[in-house]
């Protein structure tokens, strides 16, 4: 059984158009990313920006004269790590006096003027919805003058600029389709940090997934903090409104050959129109990251999620009958405010109830002016985090192998990723539930779609052979 979707036409090694366009002539720019998958877009689009200005984007640290780092404030290790780079730039900066820093995104948001205290460490502060600014900012910077720019915005959404692709493969690219968090959950910095929620133009979108398509590409991943909340407005007729069921099924239409995933549901948003749209379109993945940061009510009442245990349990209901062959992933969050052993225990009961696929788990980082820092006292010691969590991760690892194990046997449409790093005879890809298949590599190339079916597994990827 070969895929009637083998690509011939890709050459694994080819440049994308949508790819960054190098020019040794022009200044060099570099970016460093760190957080989610939405900065890595951001990224792209300050690559775009600066590029139309007339930098050229490099790999190579060393032939930059602009440096930015896109930081990420989540928790308190994500900026300690940005704080350790920041000193080996300095380092770079010694050598080479013109060589210009810059600390975008999360973190120069959230600490401001501070990032430029220490002498000569940072010479540009841009936040994420001041992005357009950034050409004017680094002129100003090449002048001599510090430069700071952190308004946040309530219409920006970047919508019409097409990011420049910072994917390795040309096959999988990220569309945001809205900005910022309106949830204020009582741990989390982010809408502090990217301000309310917009949505962006819904033909923005399209026209941006079309321009992927065009340049073969056959993989999207739309991105919000909280996809489910999606509402397009068109100003010039307000009943004309485009939900992110609509939207996902506009996005699917396209084409039949377009993988569709999304990131992230949120479980008080999650409706059953946008389920029965994913069951009506095979390419749009069946695959659902469903954060529920804890299995006790009482802390997701403190956490301001919006729903309990048993709303929570609700959805994963909805999604198992709705799509029977559906991957379902999580976030968790150990040790918060207030957790006793007995929340801690029924986070651990609500992991075998769903039976995640995947899971991020996370220690509880305190972020300062937060709900949860202002209100509550974190009051589990760091031993009882760390233990929790390796309770956490120990039951995740259990359950993850159980689900790999049973996928032995099974037969998956695999979509061709890239070459596997142990052996150049081997292709990597994804299954429509998001996990990796590695498999013999035949004739086949990057990009294609390829029946793919599991012999065995080891910790992290499923092993297959072609399907015949
Ligand atoms: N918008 C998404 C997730 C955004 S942040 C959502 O609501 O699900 C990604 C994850 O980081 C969160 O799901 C949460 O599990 C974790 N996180 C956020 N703030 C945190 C904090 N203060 N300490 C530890 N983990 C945190
Ligand atoms: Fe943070 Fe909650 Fe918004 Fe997610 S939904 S970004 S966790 S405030
Ligand atoms: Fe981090 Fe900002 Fe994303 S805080 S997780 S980079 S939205």
């Amino acid at each position: 059984m070969n895929s009637i979707f083998k690509n011939p036409k890709i050459d694994p090694t080819a440049i994308n158009r949508l790819h960054p366009v190098a020019n040794d002539n022009n200044p060099q720019l570099y970016i460093e990313t760190y957080g989610c998958q939405m900065n890595v877009n951001d990224s792209e689009v300050v690559i775009s920006l600066m590029q139309k200005n007339g930098y050229s984007y490099t790999e190579d640290i060393n032939k930059a004269d602009v440096i930015l780092v896109n930081t990420c404030s989540i928790r308190d290790n994500a900026e300690q790590r940005v704080w350790g780079r920041l000193q080996q730039f300095k380092a770079l900066k010694k050598k080479k006096k013109n060589l210009l820093v810059g600390v975008i995104g999360c973190m120069a948001e959230r600490l401001k003027e501070k990032l430029l205290e220490e002498d000569k460490l940072v010479d540009i502060v841009i936040g994420p919805d001041a992005y357009r600014d950034l050409p004017n900012l680094v002129k100003e910077a090449e002048l001599g003058n510090q430069g700071i720019n952190v308004l946040l915005s309530r219409e920006e959404t970047y919508a019409e600029i097409s990011p420049v692709r910072l994917d390795k493969n040309g096959v999988s690219a990220f569309v945001s389709i809205m900005r910022g968090c309106n949830n204020m959950c009582s741990y989390c910095v982010v809408p502090y940090t990217r301000g309310g929620e917009r949505s962006r133009d819904a033909k923005s979108i399209l026209d941006e997934v079309q321009e992927l398509i065009d340049n073969n590409y056959k993989e999207v991943t739309l991105l919000g903090q909280n996809v489910d909340s999606y509402n397009w407005v068109d100003p010039k007729n307000e009943k004309h409104k485009t939900t992110f069921a609509d939207l996902l099924e506009q996005v699917a239409k396209l084409s039949p050959t377009l993988r569709v995933r999304f990131a992230t549901s949120h479980p008080k948003d999650m409706n059953d129109d946008v389920l029965h749209v994913m069951a009506m379109y095979s390419n749009i993945c069946n695959s659902i990251h469903l954060p529920a940061q804890s299995g006790s009510s009482a802390m997701l009442e403190k956490m301001n999620r919006g729903y309990d245990r048993e709303w929570y349990l609700g959805r994963i209901a909805a999604i198992k009958k709705i799509l029977p062959d559906c991957a379902i992933s999580t976030d968790i969050i150990a040790g918060f405010c207030g957790e006793t052993e007995e929340d801690h225990k029924q986070t651990l009961s609500l992991m075998e109830e769903v039976g995640y696929d995947m899971a991020f788990m996370f220690k509880y980082s305190e972020r300062p002016n937060t709900k949860a820092a202002r209100k509550f006292t974190d009051d589990v010691s760091e031993e009882e985090k760390t233990r929790r969590l390796n309770e956490i991760i120990d039951l995740q690892n259990k359950i993850s192998a159980e689900c790999k194990s049973n996928d032995i046997g099974q037969t998956f449409e695999v979509l061709v990723e890239g070459v596997s790093k142990r052996s150049e005879d081997d292709l990597f890809g994804r299954t429509s539930q998001n996990k990796v298949v590695v498999f013999p590599r035949m004739n086949y190339n990057i990009g294609d779609y390829v029946f793919v079916k599991i012999v065995s597994n080891t910790s992290a990827t499923l092993i297959g052979e072609i399907a015949e």
